[in-house]
């Protein structure tokens, strides 16, 4: 492992260490963009955690049972909120995974990774879904419908031959489901063209039926839950997370009720101030519950907000050396002040928000215990917050709403290409298609960049650079499966000197050809039983337009 190696401290047991940041233009290049449609270039998988607030996935993957060698060696680097997915796996409880490809060439080794991810949280257990994004190829990417056809084909036989099981999860193309469809029309009455543009950097020049497609994609990420709400993982590259952040953002939007913590009649909306008022307010009550007494914010009026307004200006130099700054003490003190003689107590919130009259009537109906009942909420005093959650999504699933969970994902690494950089189905040389014919897979790892040195004296003493060679990420990504002591082997050999890159590049050439071998095997066999599948593979004959 290279010092600089974001992960170089992350290693688990004894699998393979995570891999580093590969990609000959990747180094020294101070570029992350995340472009769904532009040239997506991550040169630090870092900026993605700090700037992007996507979470290492380090942190979850000992909540993950028996998880994926991708997990298992740093290739899936990142997640949204995968913790719902990892509890529903190992409590046995119902979750989905979904991704989607847009058809517009052979499927590749890149799009394999996505595929196992997704067979992969099939075979734990969840109901999974591939489908194809044939209307964003056609308004994003200018491709003809028939076009579209064949790739979606390709695209479909794979997923199949990697192991998806049809039987029990759903294949479905954009342009044919119905039901994705009016999710979408929904969807889009609650984003708008400024958001959009914020997003994706859509001007006045952008097609319309591009932006449905946006529409369309935020519809597939919700549509396992368009029955019942569900906790749903998204595995894609972390180019499509603006795609995710809209997505979240939207499943939110469409909720009947938000749950919040409150402690008056006043609304805190900023986080900070709702956790300084939270310690202001156990800071006050600690005393009475200690020694055994009921806690005096529970059911008992005399604390008043002018009493916590008191408490924090007396300690405000405590609060302010924990960590809050001046700006969030005076926030809160100010309305704690205006709220004076108010009794203050810890409650659960629900705001109305979207909801309508039946909905928050019966929502107040089914609050059990204490409330208090405003306008435009309810305060619960004897709920917990996940009771309160529960309890709104029961009730709003119960009078039309969907209840939406916020819908998680993970994240891989990119694959550097055979050539050095990146790896680009317009480039060849740069990938190898599931749909190479196996003597030119070979080929083309034969002729594959590496991280050896100039010679094989200089090799064996200074060992090769395993972390900056795109042969050791086939062996990672693929050719080492779930075998970790072999991905292990070889990279312990290459740097330790013992393994010279001719030897090297042999074996990994005939282990891609094998695979290619069989999966195209595989393929042909499923593609005698495509007919018998639900998904469409021509719709081309019924469409026009260019
Ligand atoms: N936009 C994705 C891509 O460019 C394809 C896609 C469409 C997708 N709908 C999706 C991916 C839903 C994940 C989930 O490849
Ligand atoms: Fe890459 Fe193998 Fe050479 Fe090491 S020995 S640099 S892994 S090709």
């Amino acid at each position: 492992m290279t010092s600089d190696s974001p992960d170089s401290d992350a290693a688990e047991g004894d699998a393979p260490e995570p891999l580093p940041d590969g990609g000959v233009d990747a180094e020294g290049a101070d570029d992350t963009t995340l472009d769904p449609w532009g040239s997506a270039t991550v040169s630090d998988y870092r900026k993605l955690f700090a700037e992007f607030g996507i979470e290492e996935f380090d942190e979850v993957l000992p909540e993950v049972p028996d998880p994926h060698y991708l997990m298992r060696r740093g290739v899936i680097f990142g997640h949204r909120d995968y913790r719902p997915i990892a509890r529903a796996m190992r409590d046995d409880e119902d979750f989905a995974a979904l991704s989607g490809f847009m058809p517009t060439g052979d499927p590749h080794i890149g799009h394999k990774l996505v595929f196992d991810e997704i067979i992969w949280h099939q075979q734990q257990g969840g109901d999974a879904y591939g489908l194809i994004a044939d209307l964003e190829a056609h308004s994003a990417r200018g491709l003809t419908w028939s076009e579209i056809d064949t790739h979606a084909r390709d695209y479909v036989l794979s997923l199949l031959a990697l192991g998806f099981d049809p039987e029990e999860g759903e294949l479905y193309r954009q342009s044919t489901n119905r039901e994705v469809q009016d999710l979408a029309f929904e969807l889009g009455v609650e984003a708008n063209f400024s958001e959009l543009q914020a997003i994706y950097d859509f001007d006045g020049e952008t097609d319309v039926s591009h932006m449905q497609s946006v529409v369309t994609q935020m519809a597939d990420i919700l549509y396992p839950q368009a029955d019942e709400p569900r906790p749903t993982v998204i595995p894609v590259g972390p180019d499509q997370d603006p795609h995710m952040r809209l997505a979240r953002d939207l499943a939110a939007r469409m909720r009947y009720f938000r749950v919040t913590e409150a402690f008056a009649g006043f609304e805190v909306e900023d986080e900070r101030e709702r956790a300084l008022l939270g310690e202001v307010y156990d800071g006050l009550t600690a005393g009475e519950s200690e020694d055994g007494t009921a806690d005096a914010g529970d059911g008992d009026d005399t604390l008043r907000c002018e009493d916590a307004a008191e408490a924090l200006r007396a300690d405000r130099s405590d609060y302010e050396a924990a960590g809050y700054d001046a700006a969030t003490v005076e926030g809160v003190l100010e309305k704690l002040e205006n709220a004076g003689m108010e009794p203050i107590r810890r409650r659960t919130r629900f705001l109305g928000r979207n909801a309508t009259d039946a909905a928050f009537d019966a929502l107040v109906e089914a609050v059990d215990g204490e409330k208090r009942v405003y306008d435009e909420h309810v305060d619960a005093f004897e709920l917990s917050r996940e009771e309160a959650e529960d309890l709104a999504r029961e009730v709003e699933t119960d009078h039309g709403g969907y209840g939406f969970r916020a819908p998680s994902s993970i994240y891989h690494r990119f694959m550097t290409g055979l050539t050095g950089g990146k790896m680009s189905s317009s480039v060849p040389a740069s990938h190898i298609s599931l749909l190479d014919d196996p003597e030119d897979g070979y080929d083309k790892v034969k002729a594959a960049t590496t991280g050896g040195r100039q010679s094989a004296e200089e090799q064996r003493e200074l060992g090769g650079e395993a972390d900056e060679c795109p042969v050791y990420e086939l062996y990672a990504y693929l050719l080492a499966g779930e075998d970790d002591e072999f991905a292990t082997e070889v990279y312990e050999e290459c740097v330790g000197g013992e393994r010279l890159c001719g030897g090297c590049k042999e074996q990994a050439a005939e282990l891609m050809a094998e695979f290619l071998e069989d999966h195209q095997e595989s393929r042909e066999q499923w593609a005698e039983k495509l007919d018998e599948l639900d998904i469409d593979l021509d719709v081309a004959a019924d469409r026009r337009g260019q």
